[in-house]
């Protein structure tokens, strides 16, 4: 592996049984939740993660994590083939490799005051502060996130959706790991407080030198921050580029269609763009279409595309060459259509102070979000409903339990 790549992943596949009532598997079908994923992360880059919701991204984050055993495929992390540790040598290596979920409701207990939550990983990493020092260490995490050390007493209750999610933040960079994995770390925040969220995440990874894999719905998110950009449909991944190349020069009609549903930033000009409507619904990842699996939805198949199946392989985009799962990739300007080439791809987030000024205040909210930037917010998300997702609440399936008991994250 390359010295620049800190994590690779090669052929990931995760299938989960569907079962009969509770336990039984029907033995007939699986779940294809990811199915064949192959991707590296570079050291100091953040990798954007983007697809509607069900195909595969939340499944993919926990794999690279081992939350969830493989069902096929290997991953390297840094020089450790992690597939292949025991749980001892899982334990020492998640300690560089961490999550922030979602949701900042419910990712902490509410019966933990922050500074325990945030100095969790310490008990279970032991030698990485002595226990005399942990109460500053914890401190200098809450002030590193913008928030008030001295509220290291509180409960997640008495903070903002913001603000837990420093805390979420703060505990996921207590052991200084070397990437983070971010499963819509800002999809539940209001427009005001995702800026703030962002800016501190970039913040961060200047001065940790992280890496991230930065999953969203959120197009317009997902450019600001990401070096490269991975687009996933069903289980798999359809597109993967720079920032430049899927947003200027995507060659995957996919890619093509979900940038055709990004608000346009001048008013003049709505009504004006180009609009790529899919139809057709997303196909049930139990049974997949045959050939390429976007073919159902696809406004270019042809004949062949139900047939063979393309891979993630360089195709020309006009400029030079991408990695596109197409059979006739081709590039087609969906941003320039809609005139946006001038704008900063997110000048939104500007001008934002990284410190959360409320953290400071008493008790402070979160601002109210502008309803006009919410609504126009929502449509640029990917899928139709932009709603914080968790396909996991109307199972039918249920995988194993992790194998212990404690926070997997640690
Ligand atoms: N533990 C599980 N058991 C069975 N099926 C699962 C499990 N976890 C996820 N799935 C299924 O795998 C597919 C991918 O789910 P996943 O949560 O990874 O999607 P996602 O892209 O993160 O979606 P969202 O945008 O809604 O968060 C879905 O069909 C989901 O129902
Ligand atoms: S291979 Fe065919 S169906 Fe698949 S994306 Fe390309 S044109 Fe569409
Ligand atoms: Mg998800």
């Amino acid at each position: 592996m390359a010295d620049d790549i800190i994590l690779k992943a090669d052929n990931l596949f995760k299938h989960y049984p569907i079962r009969d009532g509770i336990l039984r598997s029907t033995g007939k079908q699986n779940v294809k939740a990811v199915d064949g994923v192959s991707f590296e992360l570079r050291r100091g880059e953040t990798l954007g993660i983007v697809g509607e919701s069900g195909c595969g991204k939340s499944t993919l984050g926990r794999m690279l994590m081992r939350l969830e055993e493989p069902t096929a495929g290997t991953l390297n992390f840094d020089g450790h083939d992690m597939y292949s540790l025991n749980s001892k040598e899982m334990r020492a290596v998640r300690r560089d490799i961490q999550i922030v979920f979602q949701d900042p409701y419910t990712s902490l207990n509410p019966r933990k005051t922050v500074g325990d939550i945030i100095g969790e990983p310490f008990d279970i990493h032991q030698d990485v502060v002595p226990k005399a020092g942990r109460k500053k260490a914890v401190q200098e995490l809450l002030e590193l996130v913008g928030l008030n050390p001295e509220h290291i007493s509180r409960y997640p209750h008495q903070f903002s959706g913001g603000q837990r999610q420093r805390i979420g933040i703060a505990r996921g960079i207590a052991l200084r790991p070397k990437v983070l994995i971010c499963d819509e770390p800002v999809s539940a925040l209001d427009v005001s407080v995702q800026a703030q969220v962002i800016n501190l995440m970039e913040k961060l990874q200047n001065e940790l030198g992280l890496s991230y894999v930065f999953i969203a719905h959120d197009l317009s998110v997902v450019r600001h921050i990401s070096d490269r950009v991975g687009v996933m449909y069903l289980g798999r991944m359809v597109e993967l580029g720079t920032e430049e190349e899927i947003y200027q020069r995507p060659t995957h009609p996919y890619t093509q269609a979900l940038l055709s549903a990004v608000p346009v930033p001048d008013p003049t000009m709505r009504g004006k763009r180009e609009q790529i409507v899919l139809t057709g619904d997303v196909p049930s990842p139990a049974n997949p279409p045959s050939g390429c699996r976007f073919h159902t939805r696809c406004f270019k198949a042809q004949e062949r595309c139900s047939v063979d199946d393309p891979e993630l392989i360089d195709r020309p985009d006009g400029v030079a060459a991408h990695r596109s799962a197409c059979l006739f990739a081709e590039p087609r300007v969906i941003v320039e259509t809609i005139d946006v080439t001038h704008v900063e791809p997110d000048a939104r987030f500007a001008t934002t102070d990284v410190v959360d000024q409320a953290a400071f205040g008493e008790d402070a909210e979160t601002e109210p979000a502008d309803a006009a930037a919410m609504a126009e917010r929502s449509e640029a998300t990917v899928g139709s409903e932009g709603r914080q997702s968790s396909t996991q609440d109307n199972l039918l399936v249920v995988d194993d339990e992790p194998d212990e008991k404690r926070d997997p994250r640690v």
